[in-house]
């Protein structure tokens, strides 16, 4: 028997759905486990569609996740659909009840697509901006490449104001709930640089359900950005995932040495506005697609 007919009704998602959001979200083989779904339901809000599956389970057939930024624009994540209830107009209907939802706030919707979930959003009025693309290293590859000498040093609560700075205009509003949030997720990984008394970049990084992520990394120079890069791969030897901005492909050469591959590009999307949120020249490493 296919996966059942009846048209669900879209209700917001609870901490009560962690472990059906998590098992969504792998079914499409995405990196986040609990703790992102948590994050991402306690600084925004989450709507899915129930259905019941092959097996007669109840399940969560679909997601769409808005995070609110300041007051101008909300990141719009985790449109999601179960294999088997595909093609049956889920995305759109969530993704319009998530449009719904901003528009009443004077929001605009800002999003990073996979090429699957592109051709859903362009008919949905999305245009696209610049992009990135993920890669990934595997657990154990030998960091070849040695740290070029620039000291960092770890984050501490006193670098918040300055982290802020670097970063509100770089993302185009303050999220600094959420980089609390990652920082706190991976203390080893979350690193600064610091010379004539001014911040020149951060790193902050976070578990995931199949591999580690390094993001945000935000630094004008590469060098600022070699250095967070070569501490972070040093202190967390597992497999982890990075999105680089395509502007900064300068540093890809680095990152294949140290053994990352391409994974799948993202192309930053926006709904309500012309351009993309902020001035991404010091953004090196997005937070990720979900997030922002
Ligand atoms: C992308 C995804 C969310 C689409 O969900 P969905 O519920 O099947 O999409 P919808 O049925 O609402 O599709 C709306 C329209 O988008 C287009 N579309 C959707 N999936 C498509 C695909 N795989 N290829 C081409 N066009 C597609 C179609 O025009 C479709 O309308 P139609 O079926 O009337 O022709 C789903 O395939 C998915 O979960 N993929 C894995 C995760 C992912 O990549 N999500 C996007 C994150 S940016």
């Amino acid at each position: 028997m296919a996966a059942t007919e009846r048209s669900p009704a879209i209700r917001l998602l609870t901490a009560a759905d962690l472990d059906a959001a998590v098992e969504l979200s792998a079914s499409a083989h995405w990196n986040q486990n609990r703790a992102d779904w948590r994050t991402m339901l306690q600084l925004g809000q989450g709507w899915g569609l129930d259905g019941v599956d092959d097996a007669g389970r109840e399940v969560l057939a679909a997601s769409v996740v808005v995070l609110p930024y300041g007051t101008a624009f909300a990141w719009t994540s985790m449109v999601l659909v179960l294999p088997a209830f595909q093609r049956r107009g889920y995305a759109r209907q969530l993704l319009r009840h998530a449009l719904a939802h901003l528009g009443a706030q004077g929001r605009a919707a800002i999003l990073d697509a996979t090429p699957a979930g592109h051709a859903v959003y362009v008919q949905e009025g999305f245009a696209d901006t610049w992009g990135f693309a993920r890669y990934r290293r595997e657990a154990g590859a030998a960091l070849t490449r040695r740290p070029n000498g620039l000291p960092t040093r770890p984050l501490t609560d006193r670098d918040w104001p300055a982290i802020e700075a670097l970063d509100t205009p770089a993302f185009g509003a303050s999220r600094l709930p959420l980089l609390q949030s990652l920082a706190q997720r991976w203390p080893q990984a979350a690193r600064v640089v610091e010379a004539g008394g001014r911040l020149r970049g951060y790193v902050l990084g976070r578990d995931g359900r199949e591999a580690g992520q390094i993001g945000p990394l935000l630094a004008k120079d590469d060098d600022v950005a070699i250095a967070l890069l070569a501490h972070a791969l040093h202190a967390e030897p597992g497999a982890l995932y990075v999105d680089l901005l395509d502007s900064r492909r300068s540093l890809l050469p680095w990152l294949e040495q140290a053994g990352f591959v391409f994974q799948r590009p993202f192309t930053r999307m926006v709904h309500g506005t012309r351009s993309a949120p902020g001035d991404p020249a010091a953004i090196v490493l997005a937070a990720g697609p979900e997030l922002g």
